[in-house]
């Protein structure tokens, strides 16, 4: 018999969303489906509303899986987050091979972002509809399949208003990540921001993932996000772990664990202290140490608020004292 779960979930102790990236797989382990029931207001697929899985070779489009967590979403009472619509990372063979001598390419792009965000209807709260568009030293916007065929700010415009065609109330969002620790990286966003903005693009809401070491500088989550609520827009803390092996300068286990909860503390005091409405949620990028992509990485890594059994960690602990501050 397990141990009754003692901790308090964390959606009761937040003002706002409190999320968590999973796949469906997850949310048929009975212990697993606990925990994200238990602590959480919102889901992120964490790969299978993406285009490496929904589209096919032939350039069909799979549902299953995005449908069990969406189902799971729905019996649990949580808002779904849809993650994502355009990246550089995916372009699949269903648009690059796509005979365009039958369909445009924009054409076959607006009908997928469509067929995506209407499925999603009244349960997604929003989507990240550009993930990563910034090169990672900062000094431009990345190329992709996207780019390429639609232009730099063209695809953004095709993919924001399909994206607002389908789904008029749900918050649309670009989304980076190390912009704590890269200077360059978080003007180029800002930039492009302010670019977008002014272009008209129905953005809504700004994304910041927060992937970070425990040796991240203290200070430098709260830092970006106030510069990036600037805008009045919506935040979303989007994907936060703590890599507890990444910068491999700590000084221990012990340490790094002891760092990691207070950045998790610091982001969490940082988020709360937005104004109401620019708060959307607070989402990490997983459930358990076991299930984060961090672990697939390096196996010594535990980047998250519960341990591979699921016990709460000191970076648990902090997020609580930090939701009750
Ligand atoms: O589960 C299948 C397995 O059945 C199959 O045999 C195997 C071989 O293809 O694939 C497995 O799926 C993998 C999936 O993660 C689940 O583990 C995919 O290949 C793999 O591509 C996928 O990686 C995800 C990655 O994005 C790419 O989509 C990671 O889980 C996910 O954590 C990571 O998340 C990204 C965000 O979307 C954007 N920000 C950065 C973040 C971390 O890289």
């Amino acid at each position: 018999m397990s141990q009754p779960i003692a901790e308090p979930p964390l959606k009761s102790l937040a003002n706002f969303p409190i999320g968590v990236a999973v796949r469906a797989p997850q949310l048929a382990e009975p212990d697993a489906a606990a925990l994200a029931a238990r602590h959480f207001s919102q889901l992120t697929a964490e790969w299978e509303m993406k285009m490496e899985y929904v589209v096919q070779p032939d350039g069909s489009f799979r549902f299953d899986r995005a449908d069990a967590i969406a189902a799971f979403a729905r019996q649990h009472g949580q808002r779904l987050f849809g993650h994502t619509l355009l990246w550089y990372a995916n372009e699949p063979e269903g648009f690059a091979r796509l005979d365009e001598s039958r369909q445009s390419f924009e054409g076959a792009l607006r009908n997928y972002i469509t067929a995506m965000v209407s499925r999603y209807r009244g349960l997604a709260s929003g989507w990240d509809v550009v993930n990563e568009p910034v090169m990672e030293n900062g000094e431009g916007l990345r190329e992709s399949l996207w780019t390429r065929k639609l232009g730099q700010v063209g695809h953004f415009k095709v993919a924001f208003e399909a994206a607002r065609a389908a789904d008029p109330a749900a918050v649309l969002f670009i989304n980076d990540y190390h912009l704590e620790s890269r200077p360059a990286k978080l003007r180029r966003y800002m930039q492009l921001i302010e670019q977008l903005l002014a272009q008209g693009v129905p953005l809504g809401g700004i994304g910041c993932q927060t992937h970070c070491g425990a040796d991240l500088a203290p200070g430098a989550i709260t830092a970006t996000l106030k510069a990036l609520a600037g805008f009045g827009l919506p935040i979303h803390l989007s994907e936060m772990d703590v890599s507890v092996v990444d910068g491999g300068l700590l000084a221990g286990r012990a340490e790094a664990l002891r760092r990691q909860a207070g950045l998790y503390a610091e982001a969490i005091d940082a988020f709360a202290a937005l104004p109401d409405r620019q708060q959307f949620a607070f989402t990490v990028w997983g459930l358990r140490d076991k299930d984060s992509w961090l672990k697939r990485e390096n196996a010594a890594d535990a980047p998250m608020l519960f341990d591979d059994a699921g016990r709460p960690k000191p970076a648990f602990a902090a997020v609580v004292d930090a939701l009750r501050r």
